[in-house]
């Protein structure tokens, strides 16, 4: 490298923001970038990390509020990653830009469309776009076939479908207090498996309807059923279906109430082919994803990706734009407009979370998940959605209510809804 190593800071030492210090080691290893400070509230919890990390050696300065390490080092920096808890994201991310400072906010930028508008005002007092660590757009072979799309090469993009079930238990919503929540203090929270761990395969389904290589589907119009297995405020398991503005449905079917092996598929069905998208794991190989063309004459092509780590890979690009070595960040802030109105217009669509009866749920101990449940027939009821758009209330599943229909001029009244759900 010719260039001097970025500057970064990372707020948050733990969960995710462990990973962003773990990828950032891996880069400054390279000559890459250099991480110049990073804050937790927690900080003195984390003194083994601060050793494992070389702190002392690296010269890393260490600081509990975010707000002191931004006025100490505002000046020193290039880029600060925003690794935090969902709801801390808009503020972090104001006082970022009004330093001047490029931001990677990790995903999803906001659940909130208000608030989202509210950012992207924002970021126009920073130099540089803000990124959005949406994990998988950045993969090659998916912006490969996202062309080769875009290029007409399938025929009409008919139909997208996300089908993803991964399982979750009591550890999981009662690692934090905002998990599984709808509201918290009052504000908007609306975790759920769309909203957060899954926010990703969303993401990518309205990248594969939207209509140029860098393009999400707005949404037009979107149904929805919204249930709750596990005793949360939100929702743990979702049917969608979003009508977008270039034509293809988008629908998807998420549940965090199952058991066992995780699973997920995208399929994009299209007048000459099905593109399908799958993630499995083997010994030898570790997680890779399998990127496969299915044509209607029979022909099939697939791409195996394996041992490519997201995150450096997303760092990577970030730094490449900041240097204009690349025109625009993977994921721009306006880029997530479809993904937060999707999960805002499922609330307004169902108007209520319905509570799945304990008498269609297994229940089990896990030793890591802790207590987890899972809904009868679960798997075939969000796969014979996907296929047909039957929502649940209407393949008669006896723990099904019906949902209803919202539109894009129903956002102003996301607050209200959400409020008259928790009551
Ligand atoms: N891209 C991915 O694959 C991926 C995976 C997991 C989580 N995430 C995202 O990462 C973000 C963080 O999620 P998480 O589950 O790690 O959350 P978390 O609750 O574990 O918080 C992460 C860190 O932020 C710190 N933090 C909290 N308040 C802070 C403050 N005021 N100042 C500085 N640091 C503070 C916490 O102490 C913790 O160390 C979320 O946006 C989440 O969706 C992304």
């Amino acid at each position: 490298m010719t260039a001097s190593p970025l500057r970064i800071a990372i707020v948050g030492m733990g969960g995710f923001a462990g990973e962003h210090h773990d990828a950032i080691l891996r880069l400054e290893t390279r000559g890459e970038c250099r991480l110049v400070c990073t804050c937790d509230p927690a900080m003195d919890a984390f003194t083994e990390r601060w050793d494992a990390l070389r702190f002392a050696e690296r010269g890393v300065r260490l600081f509990r509020d975010y707000r002191a390490m931004l006025a100490a080092f505002g000046d020193e920096l290039d880029i600060v990653t925003i690794p935090t808890p969902v709801p801390l994201h808009a503020p972090m991310h104001r006082a970022a830009c009004r330093r001047g400072l490029a931001v990677y906010l990790e995903k999803p930028p906001t659940l909130n469309y208000a608030e989202l508008a509210s950012m992207l005002r924002a970021e126009k007092l920073a130099p540089k776009l803000t990124n959005v660590g949406f994990n998988f757009i950045v993969e090659p072979p998916r912006r490969a076939l996202k062309a080769r799309l875009v290029a007409g090469e399938f025929g009409a993009v008919r139909a997208v479908r996300v089908f993803g079930r991964w399982p979750r238990g009591s550890t999981y919503y009662t690692r934090a207090s905002w998990a599984g929540r709808l509201l918290l203090d009052g504000t908007l929270v609306l975790d759920s498996p769309m909203g957060n761990a899954m926010a990703h395969l969303a993401h990518n389904a309205l990248y594969w309807a939207g209509d140029a290589p860098d393009a999400w589907a707005p949404i037009t119009a979107e149904r929805a059923e919204l249930y709750r297995a596990h005793p949360i405020q939100g929702t743990d398991t979702l049917f969608v279906e979003a009508e977008t503005a270039h034509g293809p449905i988008v629908r998807l079917a998420m549940t965090h109430a199952c058991m066992g092996d995780a699973r997920d598929y995208e399929d994009v069905v299209c007048d000459n082919a099905v593109l399908t998208t799958s993630m499995g794991w083997t010994p030898a190989a570790g997680q890779y994803r399998d990127f496969t063309i299915r044509w209607t004459d029979g022909r099939e092509e697939t791409e195996r990706l394996a041992g490519f780590r997201h995150l450096d890979e997303n760092f990577r690009a970030y730094f490449a734009y900041v240097r204009e070595e690349r025109p625009r960040p993977v994921t721009t802030l306006a880029d997530c407009r479809p993904f937060v109105h999707l999960n805002d217009l499922a609330y307004l669509a169902a108007g209520r979370v319905s509570r799945i009866p304990d008498d269609a749920l297994r229940h089990e101990r896990h030793e890591r998940l802790g207590a987890v449940l899972e809904i009868a027939d679960i798997d075939a009821v969000m796969a014979r959605f996907l296929e047909s758009g039957a929502f649940p209330s209407t393949q008669e599943a006896p723990w099904a209510a019906p949902g209803g229909t919202a539109t894009v001029k129903d956002l102003p009244r996301l607050a209200d809804t959400v409020a008259a759900m928790v009551e």
